[in-house]
């Protein structure tokens, strides 16, 4: 009655923003990710009848705010009737700033759950159940490029490229280390009810993801950053024209996107995509990984940079 998992945390290079149906989850568009190997989330889950209620653990702390979220997971995965739940949780990077540690924290805990209580589901099931919990934690059920489909009355998970066959690296530049100040659910009702431009963000969605596509398939570079921060920035956008307006950037994630520029004109195979924190993420060609982690460490305002390749599914851990 208990099972660890581990899962990756993914970046969308075509976001997901904004919701069809807030009740069951469904994402207005489709998105396209990769997962990230360096930074992890692992999740232990253990049903234990002697426990009254459920109990979570992050990074050694009790966590009351997040629990409901969590045990209303393990309800979808195992059912109700369940018994009640020690759930402890250990990443190894800020959670809630935009690194994407709710996608990861729900991969893992929807894959320890179903193995706790000795559910065999298959991995669109276990998906489809962690993008219940958040829909960018479907994407983590599985390793490199990923893309969530939303077509019909259900989301659609497949792989588009495993990490082995396009090993991009991706330098992750932590600005700031706090909590975001409005949560990606609760923003993009905001944008939805108010963003003058958020129809037309829905409306042009499938092109990108089209393009996108393409230049996975073909392993272009250039293509694939051109298409990935015109998203981003569109996304963005978006959020900038809410009311009230979400910017989640701060100075030094300016100072970061002008880094990037420059290295880009020198030549450097690199481009940025940001997400609901003031984080950047450079997606590098790996000959190009050492000079991007340099010259993002040297501008003013960075406090980490994190490296990282593209990774693998979420899984389960060994028990010793
Ligand atoms: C900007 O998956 O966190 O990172 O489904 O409400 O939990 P919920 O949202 P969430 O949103 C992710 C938003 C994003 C873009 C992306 O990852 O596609």
């Amino acid at each position: 009655m208990q099972a660890t998992a581990i899962a990756q945390p993914n970046i969308a290079l075509i976001k997901y923003w904004g919701k069809r149906d807030v009740a069951r989850n469904l994402p207005a568009v489709g998105s396209i990710s990769i997962t990230l190997r360096a930074l992890y989330t692992e999740v232990r889950v253990e049903l234990d009848a002697s426990l009254s209620a459920d109990v979570l653990l992050i990074n050694e702390h009790e966590d009351q705010n997040r629990l409901p979220r969590i045990s209303a997971c393990l309800n979808r995965v195992i059912g109700e009737q369940r018994l009640p739940a020690r759930i402890v949780s250990k990443s190894n990077f800020p959670i809630a700033a935009g690194l994407a540690s709710s996608a990861s924290a729900f991969a893992a805990t929807t894959v320890a759950a179903a193995a706790a209580a000795n559910l065999s589901l298959g991995t669109e099931e276990l998906a489809r159940l962690a993008g219940r919990a958040s829909g960018s934690a479907a994407r983590s059920l599985y390793g490199g490029f990923a893309e969530l489909g939303n077509a019909g009355d259900t989301i659609h998970l497949s792989s588009l490229c495993d990490e082995q066959s396009w090993p991009l690296q991706v330098v992750v530049a932590i600005t700031e280390t706090g909590p975001k100040a409005t949560g990606s659910t609760e923003a993009m009702e905001i944008s939805r009810a108010t963003s003058p431009f958020y129809d037309s963000w829905i409306e042009r969605q499938d092109d990108d993801l089209d393009a996108a596509r393409a230049a996975i398939e073909k392993r272009d570079f250039a293509s694939l950053a051109s298409i990935a921060e015109h998203n981003c920035l569109k996304m963005h956008s978006v959020m900038w024209a809410s009311r009230p307006p979400m910017v989640y950037w701060n100075p030094a994630t300016i100072r970061c996107m002008q880094t990037v520029r420059k290295l880009q004109q020198q030549g450097l195979g690199v481009f940025f995509t940001i997400d609901a924190g003031p984080q950047l993420k450079a997606v590098c060609l790996p000959e190009d990984a050492d000079a991007v982690s340099q010259a993002l460490s040297a501008t003013p305002g960075v406090r980490k940079i994190m490296t990282s390749g593209l990774g693998p599914a979420a899984r389960l851990v060994d028990e010793p």
